[in-house]
């Protein structure tokens, strides 16, 4: 077998299995869609929900499911089995709250199993109560106002640590003081560097998500600016990563003027 065959055809293999073995999902979609956190990280305590229209949430755990649940029509709703990350049917799994695994997103954990088996024996490690949908979905409602005030304040201190990021990474020599005011930018279509508290802006980010991404891809908004000599917005995929990410893309958010 000629050698470029060879190493072709072992690219092709690596190719297939790297496909294989990520989750799919995680591949379509990285971020929780309602607070922006990272799901190859949260893959375990992951939730995707079908709306009515076809289209799919993803959220990183049941405390962010539920309250899509509650604002929009969901068709089906699929819960990660806490031993392997795979999705299932949440209506259908076995659920483990207030053991002494920490909460995604709340102070107490609720948990999906697949097999009951393993729950059981979970249990048995971890303590809770063992339960189905239904309960643990009200376990996140009454949760709710407490768990919130805490991620109020877990939100607070994210934003202080992404201003200090926006700072270090020079966002604000173009986008301005506090992200206000941009500087001018001959050429592009708005003619200056866009504020974050703008309405545009509003419009254009609906979600943290998209922040995220926007921050890490780099964004031109037209072909005009495209094509321009103008300052493009940097992708900082290379630079800034994790938890100082997420700082900035709460820090950025606060400054959205909602419309
Ligand atoms: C070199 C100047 C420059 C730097 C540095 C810069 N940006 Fe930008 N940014 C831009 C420009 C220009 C645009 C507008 C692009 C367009 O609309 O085509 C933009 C757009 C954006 C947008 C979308 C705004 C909207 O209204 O749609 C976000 C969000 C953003 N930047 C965040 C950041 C963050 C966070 C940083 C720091 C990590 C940063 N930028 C650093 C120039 C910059």
């Amino acid at each position: 077998m000629g050698k470029k065959l060879q190493i072709f055809i072992f690219m092709f293999l690596i190719a297939a299995l790297a496909f294989f073995i990520l989750p799919q999902e995680i591949k379509a979609q990285r971020w929780c869609n309602l607070c922006a956190m990272d799901l190859q990280k949260y893959y375990r305590t992951k939730y995707i929900l079908t709306l009515n229209d076809g289209s799919k949430k993803y959220t990183c755990s049941i405390h962010c499911a539920a309250i899509i649940i509650g604002a929009e029509k969901v068709q089906k709703i699929e819960a990660a089995d806490y031993m392997t990350g795979n999705m299932t049917d949440a209506g259908k799994a076995y659920y483990l709250t207030g053991s002494d695994i920490r909460g995604v997103m709340s102070m107490t954990s609720k948990l999906a199993f697949a097999k009951k088996a393993e729950a059981l024996a979970f249990q048995k490690e971890h303590g809770g109560k063992l339960t189905d949908f239904n309960s643990a979905l009200n376990a996140v409602k009454i949760d709710m106002a407490k768990d919130i005030k805490m991620l109020k304040q877990k939100v607070k201190n994210l934003i202080k640590l992404g201003k200090a990021v926006a700072e270090a990474n020079s966002c604000l020599a173009c986008h301005g003081t506090d992200g206000k005011g941009g500087i001018i930018n001959p050429g592009s279509a708005a003619g200056y560097v866009p504020a974050w508290n703008r309405v545009e802006f509003a419009e254009d980010i609906r979600s943290k998500a998209q922040l995220k991404k926007i921050i890490l891809e780099g964004f031109t908004k037209n072909e005009e600016n495209k094509k321009s000599g103008a300052l493009k917005m940097p992708a900082w995929k290379s630079f800034i990563k994790g938890k100082e990410l997420h700082a900035l893309v709460n820090y950025v958010w606060s400054l959205r003027q909602a419309n």
